[in-house]
């Protein structure tokens, strides 16, 4: 009997051939990765294929904040709802520290493939790709807080990869950098929006985290709320800084100022085609679950909907 299931078994293996290793990631389900590549920082993969996959599938990164896991942002986020509607595929990292904040103060992490928490997330990205023929034009990544940092961390080390990149809350790349304490800092300075800089100085933090790097890079928005009392709102305008830097926009005359945008009391700012931000106002800390109030009960604001139908 047990001969019998085992040969099926190898007969079923030779058949489906890399189907069923696709297949331990269920569908519909949060599933762990356990061997995806290069992870020396021991970052944690956990997927969701949505039942309905479309094709040629799009790939959100969803990053979680301090004290969050990648279950807490598989449930307390609308990444995996969305998949199941629109076909795409959700990557949770998870931090490996005690605190489970995102290592955004190393050497190297702020570095392309430097071995660091970025290079780990741009791995399962990569891992991804091959293992459901992933479209690599698509690639978005967003989170919340640590994880905004990260956000903000993951678009200047790995630009290449990514087509679009969310922030909610964060901090600009480089902010937390400390030489001396290295990996997984907390940095009160930057927190606490005492970190200010020009935006030629965030530009040259950001393009310094993948030297020499020429292509493409993603579409940045960055939201905040104005009573940010973790990650004080300096941070939105120094993150602003960087990334109208970046794509070589003057940030001191943006295009456009749009009040009650993209719901009342929210301003968006436009910098140019690729640089959005917006400042929330009244809001504190937890944008997201703000965010995902509007999701849930209302109408999704139109910026959502635009990640989502940019998918
Ligand atoms: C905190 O970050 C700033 C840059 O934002 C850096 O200049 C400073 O050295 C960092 N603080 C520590 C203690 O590493």
């Amino acid at each position: 009997m047990i001969q019998l299931r085992y040969i099926i078994s190898i007969l079923l293996c030779a058949l489906a051939g890399n189907a069923l290793v696709v297949g331990r990631q269920t569908a519909g389900k949060l599933s762990q990765v356990t061997d995806f590549g290069d992870n020396p920082t021991n970052v944690g993969f956990y997927i969701y294929v949505p039942q309905n996959l479309a094709s040629n599938p799009a790939i959100v990164v969803a990053i979680h904040y301090c004290t969050g896991t990648a279950q807490a942002y598989y449930t307390g986020s609308p990444y995996a709802q969305y998949a199941e509607t629109y076909g795409f595929i959700v990557i949770y990292p998870e931090s490996p520290y005690e605190g489970t904040c995102w290592d955004v103060s190393s050497q190297s992490t702020l570095t392309h493939d430097g071995g660091g928490n970025s290079n780990s997330i741009a791995n399962m990205v990569t891992w991804t790709i091959d293992h459901y023929g992933a479209d690599a034009s698509r690639v978005y990544v967003t989170g919340t807080s640590s994880g905004a940092m990260m956000t903000n961390v993951m678009a200047a080390t790995y630009p290449n990869l990514f087509a679009a990149g969310i922030a909610y809350a964060g901090v600009a790349a480089g902010c937390f950098y400390s030489e001396a304490n290295g990996e997984d800092w907390w940095n009160s300075t930057c927190s606490q929006g005492q970190s200010i800089a020009t935006p030629e100085l965030w530009t040259q933090i950001a393009e310094d985290m993948y030297p020499g790097y020429t292509g493409d890079r993603p579409k940045m928005q960055i939201y905040h709320g104005s009573e940010d009392a973790t990650l004080y709102p300096q941070n939105y305008y120094e993150t602003c800084k960087q990334w109208a830097g970046v794509f070589g926009y003057d940030y001191n005359s943006p295009e456009e100022v749009q009040s009650d945008t993209p719901v009342a009391n929210w301003d968006k700012t436009i910098w140019g085609p690729n640089v959005e931000g917006i400042l929330a106002n009244g809001v504190g800390h937890n944008i997201l679950s703000n965010f995902a109030a509007y999701v849930i009960f209302g109408t999704p604001p139109e910026e959502y909907e635009g990640l989502i139908h940019s998918i």
